[in-house]
């Protein structure tokens, strides 16, 4: 009998659930703590992005160390909807909330609006017209999944320019007004759910994530001085050692959001190894304390209520796929903190250590 890939993954995924509800027995313990344990007594949430490939041991790794799950792409936009806007397509979608609900994870919605999948419905009209368009899939992927916790409610809006946004005609025209119909739009199909603001170059110690840092705040400051309803600001986190971080501005940062009543969700972390040495030990040691440096200042402030990773395995990566903006030649990546056997890495180790150092705050739920 042929399987499809859906089935596939279903029965992988009820094989895992009820492993898990028998106390694991199917499938052997994991040598180490998982990371969401190491991290639960902190309050801080562990959680990956996951594509919903059927790979059981991945679903194991995901199980044991994550309390929460992004969907990478499955809900954007451009994927999720179909070409006019009208319908919903959501497939893989639907095998990642089940997988969630059947192992008593939680799912972060990534993402409600993102330019890199902005279908043709989107359109470059008034302000009615894409507030219709917006709240016509707001409410389709909104109401379809209301297990959803956490949403990024925009994604990488904040202009790494100048202006306060990202230069797309929609954001052109109506900037603020449009950012804050997301969020209340958001705020009433979703009212306990924590909405957030998520965003890269924020992390690195460059004068471009300085300046990515202050426009940042200051369009945080004004919306919510207009009282639009943003819970948490989401650092994507995808280091690289050609722009390093610097603890001084990153924890200035963390304060002044905190300052603002936000709390901080590091949502896409992952470490590019372009620039690091061919040998893999050598190379996993600096991996693995560009993590565990950068977790260190991160997770000194209690703003910080959840870690995500962008993949947990080199197996399943972007970075090692080529979608990242950018990939080393030769030797294959190896950015993630278990290998393309599933094996932890010394990142895995240096994340769980920083884990285990990180002083406990009360969790963001
Ligand atoms: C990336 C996915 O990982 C890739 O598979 C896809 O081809 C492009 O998008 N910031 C984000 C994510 O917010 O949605 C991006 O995900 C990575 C950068």
């Amino acid at each position: 009998m042929q399987h499809s890939r859906r089935d596939l993954f279903h029965m992988a995924a009820s094989a895992l659930a009820f492993a898990a509800g028998a106390g694991g027995a199917a499938f052997p313990a994991m040598a180490q703590t998982g990371l969401k344990d190491a991290a639960r007594a902190k309050g801080i949430e562990v959680g990956s992005a996951f594509n919903g490939w059927f790979h059981p041991p991945l679903l194991r790794l995901l199980i044991e160390n994550c309390d929460v799950i992004t969907p990478e792409n499955a809900m954007k936009a451009g994927n999720i909807s179909s070409d006019d806007g009208r319908t919903l397509l959501p497939g893989e979608m639907d095998d990642i909330a089940a997988f969630c609900l059947q192992n008593g994870m939680k799912l972060h919605g990534h993402t409600l609006f993102w330019h890199q999948s902005l279908p043709a419905w989107l359109g470059a009209g008034d302000l009615d017209e894409a507030r219709q368009a917006h709240l016509r899939h707001l409410r389709f992927v909104m109401t379809r999944y209301p297990q959803v916790t956490s949403w990024d409610v925009v994604n990488e809006v904040v202009s790494n320019e100048t202006g306060a946004y990202r230069s797309l005609p929609v954001l052109d025209a109506h900037g603020d007004a449009f950012v804050a119909f997301l969020f209340e739009t958001a705020r009433e199909l979703a009212p306990t759910a924590r909405l957030v603001l998520n965003d890269y170059n924020l992390a690195c110690g460059a004068a471009f994530c300085d300046r990515k840092r202050g426009r940042l705040l200051s369009v945080l400051e004004r919306l919510l001085r207009a009282g639009v309803p943003i819970d948490a600001v989401g650092i994507q986190a995808h280091l690289a050692p050609r722009w390093p971080v610097v603890p001084a501005p990153l924890e200035a940062f963390l304060r002044e959001a905190g300052d603002l009543g936000l709390d901080v969700l590091i949502t896409e972390l992952d470490v590019n190894d372009i620039d690091l040495p061919d040998d893999i030990a050598a190379r996993d040691q600096s991996i693995a304390r560009i993590y565990g440096d950068f977790l260190d200042t991160a997770l000194a402030s209690r703003t910080v209520k959840r870690v995500s990773f962008w993949g947990l395995t080199d197996r399943y990566h972007w970075i090692v796929e080529g979608h990242a903006p950018f990939r080393r030649t030769g030797a294959a990546p190896r950015p993630a903190l278990f290998d393309q056997e599933l094996r932890p890495k010394p990142a895995y180790f240096a994340v769980r250590d920083a884990l285990l150092r990180a002083p406990e705050r009360t969790s963001g739920g």
